[in-house]
């Protein structure tokens, strides 16, 4: 029988790109949302509402792996105390719903793989690089990340692996940075942000979805992995690479700080500050990563579409 891989949040971008590669492999996949769609080829959809601590149990009782990418986009809104609360809860709280069924049901899973993020580390000035030991940042991503990985952790105390996924920025053209801003570099109206000397740690897509599915896989993974290509891509660097794979034009002086900060207030901090990020912690249990460099990854993302099967 094939095996059975939960996602949560799998209808999101990285969701759908993950569940289609998981269908490629021959599981089959069910995904937690708060909207309820008709279930397709391999594909079954229950509903939770994570404010209500509800879910219906069946997603958990009948899977194998456990995949949590839910949570409010951090990059959507401006960040009132209302927004940081959503986004924390919607991470932290649906974890702990997972937790209270497994453990209410006694149910062993072989695996649950949460995706955190790189903004673990905070903003860096120099050239240091992160790994994975290095200590969690104070400000509100920080503290979120270090609550959002505590709270898989609870399915350790279960005695069930678990691995942590600290995300750089996903290159993918069906969501996130390239999706948006794309079409700004097309009409040549793209620029570098603040300094522009900020570093991004990337990833595409495929290559998360890949650590993913060797997270399920892979029983000597547990704990925390950064994921992200150990390059020095800056925030100029990137822009630079964007334009060039548009045939555009990048002659717009960098747009300042002061501006970001008047418009974005707290938020800022996503684009403005940067950290370098080390993969070799996933490099050396054997991983090897199919985009390393940033312009045939954002070539592939501009051009290909992957055939996705839960839009
Ligand atoms: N994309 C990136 O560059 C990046 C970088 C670092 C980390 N990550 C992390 O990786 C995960 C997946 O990223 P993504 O880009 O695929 O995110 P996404 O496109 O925003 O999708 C996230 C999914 O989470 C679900 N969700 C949102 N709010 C929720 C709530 N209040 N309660 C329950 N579910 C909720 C939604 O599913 P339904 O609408 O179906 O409920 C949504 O499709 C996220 O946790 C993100 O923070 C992403």
């Amino acid at each position: 029988m094939k095996k059975n891989v939960l996602i949560t949040g799998g209808t999101g971008f990285v969701g759908k790109y993950l569940t289609a590669e998981l269908l490629k492999k021959g599981y089959s996949v069910s995904i937690l949302t708060r909207n309820s769609r008709p279930d397709t080829d391999g594909v079954s959809y229950y509903i939770w509402d994570v404010s209500r601590q509800q879910m219906e149990e069946a997603a958990i009782l009948n899977t194998d792996y456990i995949i949590h990418l839910a949570g409010e986009n951090i990059a959507d809104k401006k960040w009132t105390s209302k927004r940081k609360e959503e986004i924390r809860d919607s991470r932290i709280d649906s974890a702990k719903l997972i937790y209270s069924v497994l453990k209410k049901n006694n149910k062993q899973v072989e695996a649950f793989v949460s995706a955190s993020g790189i903004g673990y580390y905070g903003a860096m000035k120099g050239e240091g690089i992160c790994t994975e030991n290095t200590l969690p940042a104070d400000d509100f991503i920080g503290k979120v990340c270090q609550e959002w990985e505590k709270s898989a952790d609870l399915m350790a105390g279960l005695g069930i692996r678990t691995v942590k996924i600290r995300t750089g920025m996903v290159l993918g053209r069906e969501g996130g940075v390239v999706k948006k801003l794309a079409p700004i570099f097309k009409r040549g109206l793209g620029s570098a942000l603040g300094s522009g000397k900020q570093y991004m740690p990337w990833i595409h897509v495929h290559d998360l979805c890949r650590m993913y599915i060797e997270a399920i896989e892979n029983k000597n993974m547990s704990g925390a992995f950064n994921a992200t290509i150990n390059d020095s891509t800056t925030n100029l660097s990137f822009v630079k690479a964007l334009a060039s794979c548009l045939g555009r034009p990048l002659w717009l002086p960098n747009i300042p700080s002061l501006f970001i900060r008047i418009g974005l207030g707290e938020m800022a901090d996503i684009v403005l500050t940067g950290r370098r990020v080390s993969s070799d912690k996933i490099k050396k249990l054997g991983f090897r990563f199919q985009f390393k460099g940033l312009k045939k990854a954002l070539k592939d993302c501009l051009k290909t579409t992957l055939a996705v099967s839960n839009q």
